[in-house]
């Protein structure tokens, strides 16, 4: 079984497992850190990974996962296969030493992902879900904000992500997507507040045979709302979060490089005028803010080259990262409920039982 001593300043011997449409990512993330050698990119279609690391390339190519997981030099694997099969991959993977990195969805179910969050805690090694959108100077900057209190107390979160979009045919489209909206409000969410229940419907307008639109309403732990908004039948892209609190509104548009991000000091506020107790006479006074709005400066840097970065210094300091195993796995269980929900018609399933 590889251990890693935490002081050892060697680059951290590191195989992709998926060579498809997001593996090359990984590998040429890992490529570019300093902090990793990447030895082996294994696909079951070696073709495949052979064409993504080229001819003269010193990684090697294989469809064989054991031989990957038998290799010493070996100390981390990141799995990019889909979903259904992160269970399988990523389990013999704790099970030979290795640390972790899996794709989102973390695996196809809760069961499943709390079965990896288990074996890594037992084993003692580092488990990371790869919610790539938490590595982006946006959303970093969105926790601080909400961190902070900088924007207050959190009143609601409207998050639209629509598009004309490839119809799954083994997910729906809460599946699909929701998993970015949910990733990012379980970042975001300051430490106080969590979602306490999930009402979600669906419509299937095309024959589909699942919900190809999807409206999703959680509940917050401090009373505040968040909606989320999922669409493969739009014929144009949004992409939008707006997050309101008490002092700040803060708006994400990710299709607008030239304002991605916005933050208004202006809302609504309320103050009430208690006459000595006479309730009859107590009136609401609201008045409207109308202050500035900030664009603040956002860093360019490629999401996952931080993702790859925490991986490393999760790895080395033995200290979970920020978006780690449990992070995926509530993910997991808001998905699982709001599939109940929408099974239901739209009723309110609590969401007990997270990580
Ligand atoms: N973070 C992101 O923004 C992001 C974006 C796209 C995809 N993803 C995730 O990446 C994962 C892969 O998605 P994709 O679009 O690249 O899929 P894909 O179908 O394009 O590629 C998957 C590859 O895995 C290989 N494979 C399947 N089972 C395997 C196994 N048991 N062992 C080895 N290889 C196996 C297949 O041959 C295929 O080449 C999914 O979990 C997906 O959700 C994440």
């Amino acid at each position: 079984v590889t251990t890693l001593a935490t002081t050892n300043k060697d680059p951290i011997g590191v195989a992709v497992v998926g060579a498809g449409y997001w593996g090359p990512n990984l590998v040429r993330n890992f490529q570019n850190n300093s902090g990793f050698q990447l030895h082996w990119l294994c696909d079951l279609d070696v073709e495949r990974a052979t064409r993504v690391v080229g001819r003269y390339s010193s990684v090697r190519p294989t469809a064989d996962l054991g031989e990957v997981l038998a290799d010493d030099r070996v100390h981390a694997v990141a799995v990019a296969t889909p979903a259904g099969t992160h269970l399988e991959v990523a389990l013999a993977a704790l099970e030979a030493g290795k640390h972790v990195l899996v794709e989102k969805p973390l695996a196809a179910s809760y069961a499943e992902g709390r079965r990896l969050v288990e074996e890594a805690d037992r084993r003692g090694l580092t488990l990371m879900c790869d919610h790539t959108f938490c590595y982006t100077p946006v959303v970093t900057r969105l926790r601080e904000l909400l961190h902070s209190g900088e924007v207050g107390e959190l009143q609601y979160i409207d998050s639209v992500r629509i598009n004309l979009g490839l119809v799954q045919r083994d997910i729906d489209v809460v599946w699909d997507l929701a998993p970015h909206d949910l990733s990012i409000l379980d970042y975001v969410l300051p430490p106080n507040v969590r979602p306490v229940s999930v009402a979600a419907v669906g419509t299937d307008p095309i024959g589909a045979g699942r919900s190809c639109i999807a409206y999703l309403t959680l509940a917050l732990s401090n009373g505040a709302i968040a909606h989320v908004h999922v669409n493969w039948l739009s014929p144009i892209k949004v992409r939008t979060v707006i997050i309101g609190g008490s002092k700040r509104t803060v708006v994400w548009d990710d299709v607008n490089p030239m304002l991605r991000l916005a933050i208004f000091d202006r809302g609504v506020d309320v103050a009430t005028k208690d006459e000595l107790g006479d309730q009859e006479r107590r009136e609401l006074l609201i008045s409207y803010r109308s202050g500035d709005m900030v664009a603040p400066a956002l860093g360019e840097r490629e999401a996952l080259a931080a993702m790859v970065e925490e991986f490393g210094r999760a790895i080395r300091t033995g200290t979970p990262p920020l978006t780690d195993g449990r992070a995926g796995l509530r993910v997991l269980g808001i998905l699982e409920a709001a599939s109940r929900s929408l099974a239901q018609g739209g009723a309110t399933v609590p969401l007990t039982d997270m990580a």
